[in-house]
Formats: C-alpha cells, structure tokens, sequence
C-alpha cells in the first residue's frame, strides 16, 4: 500500500503514516505496511476534517489494508493527544477517508456514588455531600421532573441521574449497566423509601407489598446489581432506615421494612466483609422534609410538637443525616461495618417524659 505523503498536507497539518512509531517526516513517496496515521498539527482545532486519499499502487488498496488506527499531536507540544476517528468517506468510497478529530475518551470515574431517592430532599443533601469525595454521584430517582430540578441544582459536571423505578428488577438492572459503563461504584446509597399506610387497621395487603418492596426489597436489588462493582472497588453500602426501624412510631409496614433494612444491614456486614465491603445503616428521626408537607397543612406547629419528644428539643435536617453518611463512606469509618447509626437528636436513646415520671425529678 503506497501512500502519497505530499497529499496529505492540508494548511499546516502534517501527515506522517508509520507502522509503529512516529517517524521523521519525509516528502514524496513512500511505501509502508502502515496501519497508523500519525499528524501533527500546529492548530488542532482546525483539524476538524482531514481528507485523507489513498493512492493505489499495485493492486488494490482494500480492507485488507485499512487503516486501523490514528493519534493526533500538536506540532508545539507534542504532549497532548487526541483520539481520531476513521470513517470512510461516502463519496469517494473506494479509496477516501475522513479523518476526524473526536474529544478525548471520558475517563472512566473511579468512584462512584449512587444516591437512590436523590431527587427527594435527604438524597439531594447526601449527594451534594458526597460529590466532595466522589468523581461522580449518580441519583436514581422515579421521579424525572424531580430529579432534573435537584441535578440543575447540583451541576451537571460531578452529577448524573438515572431514572428508574427502584422496585423493578430489570429496570435496576438496566440501570446498573448505564452507571457501570460510566465507571466502578464505590459507594451505593439506599435512600430511596416512605409511606403512606399509617396503622394495621388501614393497611390494605397492595400497601404492605408496595411498602416493604420499596423499602426493604429495593436495596436488595441494588445491593445485587452494584455487588461485583463494590467488590473491585473496596466500597461501602450505606443503607438510609429510620427510627422506625427501632421502635414503634405508626406506619407498620414501614417500620417493618426499615427493620429489615437494618438487619439486611447486618447480613451484607457479615457476608460480604471478606470483599473489604462496608454496610452500615443510619436511622433517621424526623426530618423537615417533603413528605411532611401534608401533615403541615394539617397542623402547622407539627414540628413543633413532634420536637418536644426529642431530647434535644429539635428536630433533624437533611443535611445531618448526610454528614452521617459521608462519614461512613469515609476511610474514617473503615473500622466501622454492620452498625445502625441513629441520627435522632437522641429520641432513641430514651424518653425525657418517662424519666421524669419515674424519678419525679425536675431535671428530665
Ligand atoms: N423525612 C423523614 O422524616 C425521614 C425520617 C426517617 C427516615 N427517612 C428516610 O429517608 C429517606 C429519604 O426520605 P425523604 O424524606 O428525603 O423523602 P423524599 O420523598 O423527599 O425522597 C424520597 C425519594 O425517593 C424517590 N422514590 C420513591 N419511590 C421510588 C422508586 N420506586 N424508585 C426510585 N425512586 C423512588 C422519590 O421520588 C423521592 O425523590 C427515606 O428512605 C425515608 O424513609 C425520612
């Protein structure tokens, strides 16, 4: 295969065809059993669309002889690389390329976090936490106007969505495979979850499925679909439960489920520790978040009056339940698996109102 070097100057773009390695540029004719096309460019971004013309010289010049591959260079600082791609030239498709400069592969992130629920205001504060510590977050979320808004919010550069219903198997699945194809998933974050069904008395059996299945099932799912990527990375499974978890506070099948979780917790700590793969859970009081805004417009001093049970006479923000999971996602926490973090302001650790009855001392 005969290539005619002085056609393939263009402005000041070089042409060089070597079968190896760059070689001295030379005028005139030259015989290669070249597979690489090497340019140097002063200007590579004039190098949009270089017309690249095989010439024939006994026989044919076939895909037999393609060229296969192409690097581009800068003439003044050879340093930097841009990939290129061959297409062949429709016009003249027996002998032409086009030779077009493409942007630089993406790097494939090495960690990446996913923020199940991200779109909802807990996810939100964790992803944004975690984009500290992450090349890329990705919030998984059923709701796409929801989560379009949180991610034009974020910035687009560090975060990415994925809209996908939690509870189907294969939409996880398919998911997972767009996510992995971006990078390895270092942290995966169960966030997604709540209620509707407050007491045993209403529940309908389609509630209790819907959720235990969104609460307790989906993170099974995607504990399954991100394992073999947790694995390579060393990562950490953080699964967001509640104080529902721990005790009784309504909602059964929540409660129900969010226990669950914490023992799913437990299994993935026990099971999956060999791997150097992290589980914790963190249970959340009630924090001032969407979900409640029915139960505001029914009494408005509702948080008022749910703070008066916690001992810090507060209650809790999205934002400290994300700075709990960027501390277990940490090397920080590296001793630390199977545990269930209490992100309360201390309404698990006991009851003010009770102390006070039993001991009748003033200061509970
Ligand atoms: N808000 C609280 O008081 C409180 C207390 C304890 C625990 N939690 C837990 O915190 C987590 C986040 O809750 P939040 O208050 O931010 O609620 P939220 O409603 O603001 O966020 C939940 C997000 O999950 C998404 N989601 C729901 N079903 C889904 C599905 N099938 N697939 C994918 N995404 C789905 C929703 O679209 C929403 O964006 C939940 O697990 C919740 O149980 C909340």
């Amino acid at each position: 295969m005969v290539f005619d070097i002085g056609r393939f100057r263009r402005q000041d773009v070089i042409l060089q065809i070597s079968p190896l390695t760059p070689q001295p540029v030379r005028r005139g004719r030259m015989a290669v059993e070249a597979v690489t096309a090497v340019i140097f460019a002063d200007a590579l971004a004039s190098l949009v669309s270089l017309y690249l013309t095989p010439r024939y010289q006994n026989g044919d010049f076939t895909a037999s002889h393609p060229l296969s591959s192409c690097q581009v260079f800068t003439n003044a600082a050879r340093e930097r690389e841009k990939s290129c791609r061959l297409v062949p030239d429709e016009v003249n498709a027996d002998y032409g390329y086009i030779i077009t400069t493409v942007p630089p592969a993406p790097q494939m992130a090495s960690s990446i976090a996913i923020v199940t629920g991200g779109g909802g205001d807990i996810g939100q504060a964790i992803a944004l936490k975690l984009g500290a510590t992450h090349d890329l977050v990705v919030l998984v979320d059923i709701d796409e106007a929801k989560t379009s808004v949180a991610l034009d919010r974020l910035g687009r550069e560090k975060f990415g969505m994925q809209i996908c219903d939690i509870t189907d198997g294969e939409q996880v699945a398919e998911m997972a495979r767009l996510v992995l194809s971006k990078g390895a998933v270092r942290t995966l974050v169960n966030n997604a979850g709540g209620t509707r069904a407050f007491s045993l008395h209403d529940m309908t059996p389609e509630q209790w499925r819907d959720e235990t299945s969104l609460n307790l099932d989906a993170a099974f799912l995607c504990l399954h679909a991100f394992q073999d990527s947790l694995k390579q990375t060393r990562g950490s499974v953080i699964n967001i439960a509640s104080v529902n978890g721990l005790s009784v506070f309504g909602n059964p099948a929540y409660s129900a489920a969010k226990a669950g979780l914490i023992h799913l917790t437990r299994s993935i700590a026990v099971e999956y520790g060999k791997f150097g793969i992290r589980a914790n859970a963190v249970a959340p009081g009630t924090v001032r978040t969407a979900p409640w805004e029915s139960r505001m417009k029914a009494n408005p001093d509702v948080f008022r009056d749910v703070a008066q049970w916690y001992p810090l006479e507060r209650i809790v923000e999205p934002q400290d339940v994300a700075n709990a999971v960027s501390f277990l996602s940490s090397n920080e926490a590296s001793a630390i698996t199977g545990v269930c973090l209490p992100v309360d302001c201390g309404l698990t650790a006991g009851q003010t109102a009770i102390a006070r009855t039993i001991t009748q001392s003033d200061h509970y």
